[in-house]
């Protein structure tokens, strides 16, 4: 009788950890850095390990055509700049990284970077353009990488 009792519970146990694991898995990704809730890694959350390993990635990959944000033009005229006077802010993070992964829609001169950079670089990468926006900026273009998000949980 009390063996059939506990068999009873388990099943209620075991939903219990989970949900006290899930919640504890979303406050810890809560850490102010606005991104990579629980269940995925946008919108991308920008922090300082992040930037300074993505600075110098950027450098070393993809100032040569687009300049460095805050310093200097792109040296080839047709890669926008990832400043504020560009358009990546436009953009969720989501289609970011990808468009790094794979090259923008109908792209000429900007190469895929697949197998040549591993997400966990590219997602500094992108940390550390984000880095360069002024706050307001910021700010906008999470909550437009989150509504995107959303927008795809509900399609889903
Ligand atoms: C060989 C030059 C070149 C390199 C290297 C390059 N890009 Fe591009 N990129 C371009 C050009 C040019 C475009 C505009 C689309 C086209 O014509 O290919 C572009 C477009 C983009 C876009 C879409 C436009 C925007 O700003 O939203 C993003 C994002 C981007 N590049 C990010 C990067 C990142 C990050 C790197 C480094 C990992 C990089 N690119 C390396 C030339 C380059």
């Amino acid at each position: 009788m009390i063996e059939l009792q506990s068999m009873r519970w388990r099943p209620a146990v075991g939903v219990f950890i989970c949900a006290v694991s899930i919640l504890a898995i979303l406050s810890c990704s809560n850490d102010g850095s606005g991104g990579d809730a629980a269940t995925g890694r946008f919108p991308i959350a920008v922090t300082e390990a992040r930037v300074e390993a993505g600075a110098p990635l950027y450098a070393a990959n993809c100032a040569s055509c687009h300049g460095v944000p805050g310093v200097s033009r792109p040296p080839v005229p047709t890669a926008p700049p990832h400043d504020e006077a560009g358009h990546t802010w436009h953009h969720a993070d989501r289609l970011l990284f990808e468009w790094v992964l794979d090259r923008p829609p109908l792209a000429t001169t900007m190469p895929a970077f697949r197998g040549a950079l591993s997400d966990d670089e590219i997602l500094s990468i992108l940390a550390y353009i984000k880095s360069t926006w002024p706050g307001d900026i910021q700010q906008f273009q999470r909550e437009g990488s989150s509504q995107y998000e959303q927008q795809l949980r509900e399609n889903s």
